[in-house]
């Protein structure tokens, strides 16, 4: 990355279904810390929703793009401070991507293990939209030149394309400068929040059992419930780190309770180590409760006025447009169009 970008955070989530507590520890939770640091602009990113699950389901989409919405408003993200917009009310998303898919090489797209793992066995089947899909995400990125982009491990991937394809514009146009190489900002394993069912699964909106997992819409008798029926082992907690081995369970637990208190695990298991289960998970759902209560209270008062919701993404679209404007349009005459 060179000196002469300045530092820029873009990060978005799809809105697919509902939110949950993973969503919130391991990406919404350090969007809030990082807006205080650098500036920031977060997307609800719709049109990759309609590559995949919220295709043909348009109220669906709609819904969840308004619950996403509230849900970083909620967390604690200040529209004042980061634009929230969604992608499709900022047409210079698309706009870039269409330039990209000429950019990005097949080749390249052909490795990224998300669609393989998306499509399965029936690729001839998926939509061409979730193949170009991390073209779109590239455009996201470089429409506003960010810098840096939280995300999760499975995310990078994505981001090296990213860079291949800023590289590849910035050659091929000699323009060496042209787009920054942004940087992932992978957050911890502390944060991979795991099924409340399975240790060994990540927490996911697509588990058909609910009580899998926390949702951002849970009320507080919900969440203390699913908690207090969490998967267990029959042992005692751990004392050190090294105890976790084959304790997927104790091991989820445990960093979720770190999480949510802002402590290292290690200060939390110095705590409780050789407690029972029982009590151990009474304070996590003490815990859980206080921190998430009033996100979901807020949640569920942001979602009772859909139109308020409409005019902040409206405002933040504009906040976005602002930068992302001027950059496609130089792109646009870099690559020839008489624009
Ligand atoms: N692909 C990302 C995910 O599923 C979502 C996303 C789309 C995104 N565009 C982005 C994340 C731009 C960061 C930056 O998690």
């Amino acid at each position: 990355m060179t000196t002469s970008h300045k530092q820029r955070v873009l990060s978005g989530m799809q809105p697919t279904n509902t939110l949950h507590l993973g969503n919130y520890l391991g990406a919404l939770k350090n969007w809030v810390k990082m807006q205080n640091e650098m500036e920031c602009l977060f997307c609800v990113v719709d049109m990759h929703a309609i590559t995949d699950a919220g295709y043909g389901k348009p109220d669906e989409v709609a819904r969840a793009t308004r619950e996403v919405t509230a849900a970083y408003i909620a967390g604690g993200i200040d529209p004042r401070k980061s634009p929230i917009f969604n992608q499709a009310r900022v047409p210079a998303h698309a706009e870039l991507a269409w330039i990209f898919n000429c950019v990005a090489r097949l080749g390249w797209l052909d490795r990224m293990t998300q669609f393989k793992e998306k499509s399965g066995k029936h690729k001839e089947r998926a939509s061409v939209g979730l193949y170009t899909y991390p073209v779109l995400m590239a455009a996201d990125i470089l429409v506003y030149k960010a810098t840096h982009v939280p995300v999760g491990e499975d995310q990078k991937q994505h981001l090296e394309l990213t860079r291949d394809i800023a590289q590849k514009f910035n050659n091929d146009y000699a323009k060496p400068d042209y787009f920054p190489l942004p940087e992932p900002v992978i957050t911890g394993p502390g944060t991979r929040v795991m099924s409340l069912r399975d240790g060994l699964k990540k927490m996911s909106k697509s588990d058909e059992s609910d009580n899998s997992r926390i949702n951002l819409t849970d009320d507080a008798d919900t969440i203390a419930q699913k908690i207090r029926k969490a998967k267990t082992d029959p042992h005692p907690l751990p004392a050190n780190e090294n105890e976790f081995k084959g304790r997927p369970e104790a091991e989820n637990l445990l960093n979720i309770y770190a999480a949510l208190a802002d402590e290292p695990v290690k200060a939390v298991m110095a705590r409780f180590a050789g407690q029972q289960f029982s009590g151990f998970k009474g304070e996590l759902a003490d815990l859980a409760v206080s921190k998430l209560s009033p996100i979901t209270a807020e949640m569920r008062r942001l979602m009772a006025d859909p139109a308020e919701i409409d005019r902040l993404l409206a405002a933040g679209a504009e906040k976005a447009s602002a930068i992302a404007e001027p950059i496609v349009q130089d792109v646009k005459r870099i690559v020839g169009f008489a624009v």
